[in-house]
């Protein structure tokens, strides 16, 4: 059995979860589901991000302690999961003992080694990012990522020798075309990594922040918020393992949004390299969701919380919105318009109505008993094609995350079915008397009823819950569906989202 480890960001608890949290995490949770699907033993992480000014910023401003804030906050994510159907194996808080003790050993390995040093530092901060900026970087004397304000600093601080590995990691992306996905984020990295690259300020003195890690060597000092959050990945699974007793480092996956892009392709992995630990297999960075052009955050205001979608229209229909809607790496508009669109026609026309058409004249015609196919003929091999081609392309493309694809090549298989029954009528076969007729409706159905199955199956990691459904009713198992076998219960699944005009 192939072993998978996925990880989303770990994400800051300074405000409460929105839809940009969301889909990283049904992202990850969909990825880790396919592998499943397709014989791995998966396992997926998430968690939250507990340190740093930002957050000891929110804390002051209502009055209580960071570590009353972080407890009351971590718990808006750890709930918001299970509604979203998110089956993680492990959610991490950087305020764990055990972290916090990892992040301290290998901070010591890195001082011991002569990777890190102190001297007297300014530069431009931002709270937003937690991260300084060059001034080059800065668009308008503003923070190029979120157009906050960034603030001067000037003060001592620890530095890891991150240049030095600069030449190491170009030649190590050149050499693993694949690592960082999709391909222009790759290219991005490598732009980066053409200007010279400095050290990485890995501290804060404990007078400015003190809601961080204590530095092993220097206790007037926290450590800066990159080096905790990033080793998260690894210090959340050193004590577990796959079945087959193999460690769960190094990682599959990254699934991170762009705006983390640097710190994931970058800062990381030479931390990794001094470390000399294992690299990540691969490194996804997604696009933004946008409202009205900007990016949907907590702090901009126009956050909208993912759970007034989830409550009105249902869980499993807001996660197929999110990875049907998405092209993994480019960004997409959450629009009310186009989630009605798109629930109308592909679950409620396509996939709802198949579904409902074959059911009904199954249990009519056949007394609910999946009918034992006569010949199968062309039409029937035309179909299975399709079915068989969405089954193959899932396989092939999902090491690529190209979900929105996979996602489009199951429903044609479901269109493809749709236009057999207006080809093949089985509701006019239904009437006749003839004995071919008869045997024609049972090919239909079955061959019908058969494509959902293989449909349904390829979407349950996409909506776990409704393709459970539509399997039960269709009385199916894991293998292809045999005749005489009883179908389930019969239900609407995809109802028709109706708006008045
Ligand atoms: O950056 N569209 O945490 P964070 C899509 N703690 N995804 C979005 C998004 C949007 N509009 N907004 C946010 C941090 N995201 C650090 C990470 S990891 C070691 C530390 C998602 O709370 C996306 O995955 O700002 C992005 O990378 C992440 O949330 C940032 O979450
Ligand atoms: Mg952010």
């Amino acid at each position: 059995m192939p072993n998978f480890y996925a990880t989303t960001p770990i994400y800051y608890v300074n405000d409460r979860p929105h839809i940009g949290h969301a889909y990283t995490t049904v992202l990850t949770d969909v990825l880790t589901r396919y592998h499943k699907l397709f014989g791995y033993d998966a396992f997926f992480m998430t968690g939250v991000d507990e340190h740093g000014q930002k957050v000891q910023k929110a804390a002051l401003a209502k009055g209580i302690s960071p570590q009353e804030h972080v407890d009351e906050y971590s718990e808006h994510f750890r709930n918001l999961w299970p509604k979203l159907n998110i089956d993680y194996g492990y959610f991490i808080r950087t305020t764990d003992d055990h972290h916090k003790k990892f992040v301290q050993n290998s901070l010591q390995y890195l001082f011991d080694k002569g990777e890190i040093y102190s001297k007297e530092y300014s530069g431009w901060y931002s709270v937003g990012e937690e991260r300084f900026f060059e001034e080059s970087e800065l668009i308008d004397g503003k923070d190029p990522i979120s157009g906050r304000a960034v603030e001067w600093v000037e003060e001592k601080n620890y530095f890891f020798k991150m240049s030095s590995y600069q030449q190491k990691l170009i030649d190590y992306i050149n050499e693993n075309p694949n690592w960082i996905l999709p391909d222009f984020r790759k290219n991005e990295v490598l732009g980066f990594l053409k200007k010279p690259l400095n050290d990485l300020c890995i501290s804060r003195p404990k007078s400015r922040l003190s809601w961080g890690i204590p530095l092993p060597f220097d206790e007037d000092f926290v450590t800066y918020v990159w080096v905790d959050a990033l080793e998260n990945y690894i210090s959340g699974v050193q004590d577990k393992k796959h079945k087959d007793g193999s460690p769960l480092w190094p990682a599959s996956f990254h699934i991170i949004g762009k705006d983390i892009l640097t710190t994931h392709c970058v800062y990381w992995p030479t931390i990794i390299m001094a470390m000399d630990w294992e690299l990540p297999k691969h490194i996804l960075a997604h696009g933004w969701w946008l409202i009205d052009g900007s990016k949907m955050s907590k702090t901009s205001g126009t956050g909208v919380n993912p759970m007034d979608y989830v409550d009105t229209y249902g869980v499993d229909v807001f996660r197929y919105y999110l990875i049907r809607e998405m092209v993994v790496g480019l960004d997409a508009t959450f629009g009310h318009d186009s989630f009605v669109r798109r629930i109308n026609s592909d679950l409620a026309n396509d996939l709802g109505n198949g579904l409902n058409r074959i059911y009904k004249l199954i249990l009519t015609h056949f007394a609910g008993k999946i009918p034992v196919p006569a010949e199968i003929g062309e039409q029937e091999k035309e179909l299975e094609k399709y079915s068989q081609k969405a089954m193959q392309f899932a396989k092939e493309n999902i090491g690529e995350v190209k979900l929105s694809l996979i996602v489009e090549e199951i429903l044609n298989s479901v269109r493809a079915l749709n236009r057999y029954l207006e080809i093949t009528a089985p509701w006019k076969l239904a009437k006749s008397t003839e004995q071919k007729d008869k045997d024609k409706l049972a090919t239909v159905l079955y061959t019908g009823a058969e494509t959902l199955r293989v449909a349904l199956s390829l979407l349950s990691p996409v909506m776990p819950q409704k393709a459970q459904q539509g399997l039960l009713m269709l009385g199916a198992s894991d293998t292809a569906l045999k005749g005489g076998e009883l179908l389930g219960k019969g239900e609407a699944l995809f109802p028709r989202i109706q708006e008045e005009k």
